[in-house]
């Protein structure tokens, strides 16, 4: 397996609303790195919100434009933090050119009592509950086997900062940072 050193970038993979963006944002504090949200660059890239996208394009037109994101990614970007859209370890399969990646795994009843309704409605592929648990099932196991190390958060009792502190002692203990 590739360890993910060739660009050294910590990337953050895991369903939608398991916390990518807010640990990732507290990892990059926590290790003096640029934070890289793929959504957020595609959104900007775009002027569009991501439901909107999907909206005029698609799933299809939006899985096009993560990937092009994807390998720019890992041609360009070194040193960083990024947090990936939920569905970019599914369809890019490199998704370990782009650096050590990092499964933030919770159980799907957590994940789903944690997103606001709000934020579920921010995410196309979240609008119905019993189709996100069945996505989820056909997820979790590609997103094990997609990383390199697997962080459990379901125990949040420390915060996303907890949770960010974990995932440094984890790489600290592999020499990876
Ligand atoms: C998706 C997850 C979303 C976003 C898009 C598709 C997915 O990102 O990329 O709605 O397929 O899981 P978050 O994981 O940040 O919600």
């Amino acid at each position: 397996m590739d360890s993910g050193s060739c660009c050294n970038n910590i990337v953050l993979i895991g369903f939608m609303g398991s916390g990518k963006s807010s640990v990732g944002a507290a990892l990059a504090r926590s290790l003096s790195r640029v934070l890289l949200d793929c959504d957020t660059l595609i959104e900007q890239t775009q002027s569009l919100r991501i439901a909107e996208i999907f909206a005029k394009e698609g799933e299809a037109g939006f899985r096009q434009k993560e990937r092009a994101l994807a390998e720019w990614l890992a041609r360009n970007v070194r040193n960083a933090v990024i947090a990936t859209g939920g569905g970019l370890p599914i369809f890019y399969e490199n998704i370990q050119n782009l650096g050590v990646v990092v499964y933030l795994k919770a159980d799907f009843d957590t994940i789903h009592a944690r997103l606001s309704h709000e934020e579920r409605a921010k995410r196309p592929l979240f609008a119905d509950a019993s189709k996100a648990r069945a996505l989820y099932e056909q997820r979790a196991q590609i997103y094990a086997a997609r990383a390199h190390h697997t962080i459990d958060t379901n125990d949040t009792k420390g915060g996303v900062q907890g949770i960010a502190t974990a995932i440094v002692a984890c790489l600290e203990s592999k020499g990876i940072v």
